[in-house]
């Protein structure tokens, strides 16, 4: 995005999209998951909006996945969702009533990794007369909710068979340990061996006579290593469909194939080496940098200014000392640290095309926490 009609247009702070490079990330994903014969089925987090899910379905995905049953039910009041994912463990009576309304309108299959999460499910679906898929979470090395793989998923499995309402499909991880990872070739070995323990999970069930039709990983940084292991049948990537400032360190994205920028303003300019922008915290989150980077965000403008320091509403960037510094007025675009919570905390993103807006699409599913 360069010097263009939507700078000056839009009202900062606020989220620009720009539809070239979000097509160019999503067909990508799709080519690389159609190649290795994988379903594609994106975390719907990093978007939370109807629009871009229709472009990944379109791309082949094969539905999606969420987080919080508010996510669900927002995307599927817009008609984008009839297959999903829930990759989150659900407890507690409120969310099993709304899971079993769900369970009607869509095909859903749910994550649990405890017999005292399944347990509730289980009756609750049975006594209803309803049926629910369900896979178990493992943790492959987050340290996150999940049971260990092997022995502790193979009991689980079990106990899961014995509880009436519920079919067991299969397996997921979320292997966001390896994207931490401050190396490409240490997140490619952690990527791999979650993989690896996930399929070697997968054939003991089937080992012990039950059936494990899914195997499924989801993490950007780590989408297009993980998947490396023969035996993944579904990837859940994310992020991918923007990027972010935690995407570079691993070579593969610069800030040149990154989808959403946060367009800001400079509102005062109180010392040589500093400016104030109005995108502050509840815009650009208090996320941290990766490991590798300093500061809120990167300013596509200005590589080597830092953006040390965030309250509410104001940004404060520092500059070296002899390097240009922008006037009050000027527009700037950030890369965030971390796209996702950006997303969701604005009611819309604007859509650029050759530098021109296009579009406003809301972000449907924004707040959905519950
Ligand atoms: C369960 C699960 N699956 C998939 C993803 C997608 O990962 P990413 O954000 O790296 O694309 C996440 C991200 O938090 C997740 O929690």
């Amino acid at each position: 995005m360069t010097d263009a009609d939507y700078r000056s247009e839009l009202d900062t702070p606020c989220l620009v999209v720009d539809s070239a490079l979000l097509e160019r990330n999503i067909e990508e994903m799709s080519a690389y998951a159609r190649a290795r014969g994988i379903a594609l089925r994106p975390h719907i987090k990093t978007h939370k909006t109807a629009e871009i899910a229709q472009l990944q379905r379109r791309a082949g995905a094969v539905g999606f996945t969420c987080a919080k049953l508010g996510e669900v039910e927002a995307l599927a009041d817009a008609g984008v969702l009839d297959d999903v994912l829930v990759a989150y463990e659900l407890v507690g009576e409120q969310k099993i009533r709304r899971l079993l309304r769900l369970v009607d309108r869509l095909r859903i299959t749910v994550a649990v990794d405890s017999v005292a999460v399944a347990e509730p499910l289980a009756w609750a679906v049975a006594a209803a007369g309803k049926r629910l898929d369900v896979v178990i979470e493992i943790d492959t090395g987050l340290r996150r909710a999940g049971v260990e793989p092997g022995e502790p998923a193979l009991r689980l499995a079990r106990e899961l068979q014995r509880m009436p309402g519920l079919r067991v499909r299969g397996l997921m991880t979320h292997e966001g340990h390896a994207g931490r990872a401050t190396t490409r070739e240490e997140m490619e070995r952690l990527a791999r061996q979650a993989g690896e323990a996930m399929v070697a999970t997968a054939e003991l069930l089937r080992k012990h006579g039950i059936p494990v039709e899914v195997v499924s990983v989801g993490s950007t940084p780590a989408a297009f290593a993980t998947t490396q292991v023969a035996g993944i049948t579904e990837m859940r990537p994310g992020t991918y469909v923007f990027y972010d400032a935690a995407a570079f360190r691993f070579g593969r994205i610069g800030p040149e194939r990154v989808a959403l920028r946060v367009l800001a303003t400079v509102i005062s300019r109180p010392a040589p080496d500093r400016a104030i922008i109005d995108a502050g915290s509840k815009t650009l989150t208090t996320d941290p940098p990766p490991p590798d980077r300093r500061g809120f965000g990167y300013i596509v403008e200005y590589p080597h200014a830092t953006i040390v320091r965030l309250n509410e509403e104001h940004g404060i960037v520092e500059f070296p000392a002899g390097t240009p510094a922008p006037a009050v007025g000027e527009r700037i675009e950030i890369i965030p640290n971390h796209v996702c919570p950006v997303v969701n905390l604005q009611d819309e993103l604007f859509v650029v095309r050759d530098g021109r807006v296009v579009g406003t699409w809301p972000v449907v599913a924004r707040g959905k926490v519950r």
